[in-house]
């Protein structure tokens, strides 16, 4: 395997010097994913965030930036990513603004009804089974707040061919965008609203104000 190979097989879990640069390399290119994802963001009533599959800890900075009033949780399975967003963040977690834990999206180490907002970006594509993992974000979810996915491709008639090349050496699990919809009306959110432009896809949902789980 070449060292571009190794490099983009890094996506799905970072591990280990490479790994770090792959996180630290996706802090300076998902700046796109990041803005678009802010501003999807409703902002009233924002006091406890969680970003799943948080990578690098970009989006967790500007998020805290973002919200001064809210306290913002940072989630990776990657022992590696959780070191290196930790790192970037550091003073924020002294101050008590941000907390970053180790753990995987299918058994989020939360209470139920707990963030006002729930972010992933270019994450949910490594997630091992999308539709049960959506209803343990719901869980954690208080009835009335938000999930936003963003990510940079989504599976569509037009894709770009070097796109393509690169899906198929990190086995993504690419949906359409219909796909999707299904996966999170199956998992109980409502007002789902899914917006494409190329490759790229927006999700925003709301779980249901009268789902007390
Ligand atoms: C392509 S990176 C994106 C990182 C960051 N969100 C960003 O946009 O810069 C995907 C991240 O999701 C994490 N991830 C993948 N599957 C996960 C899961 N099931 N639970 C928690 N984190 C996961 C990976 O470890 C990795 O850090």
């Amino acid at each position: 395997m070449n060292l571009v190979d190794k490099y983009i097989q890094q996506f799905r879990n970072p591990s280990g010097f490479v790994g770090r640069l792959v996180g630290i390399n996706m802090n300076f290119g998902h700046q796109r994913l990041y803005k678009r994802a802010l501003n999807m963001i409703n902002r009233n009533n924002i006091y406890k965030i969680l970003d799943i599959g948080c990578g690098g800890g970009r989006f967790i900075q500007m998020l805290s930036k973002n919200f001064p009033s809210a306290k913002i949780y940072g989630i990776d399975y990657s022992e590696t990513m959780v070191k290196t967003t930790s790192k970037l963040n550091r003073e924020l977690i002294e101050r008590g603004r941000v907390i970053i834990r180790q753990g995987s999206v299918s058994k989020l180490p939360f209470s139920e009804n707990s963030f006002d907002l729930v972010t992933g970006i270019e994450t949910c594509y490594f997630w091992s089974n999308l539709s049960n993992d959506l209803k343990e974000v719901k869980r954690v979810l208080k009835p009335g707040a938000s999930l936003i996915l963003v990510n940079e491709m989504h599976e569509h008639h037009d894709k770009n061919p070097i796109v393509e090349k690169l899906l198929n050496k990190v086995d993504l699990n690419l949906l359409t965008t219909r796909q999707f919809y299904n996966h999170v009306k199956d998992a109980g959110f409502t007002s789902i609203e899914i917006e494409t432009k190329g490759n790229l896809i927006e999700i925003k949902s709301i779980k249901p104000i009268e789902d007390i789980t």
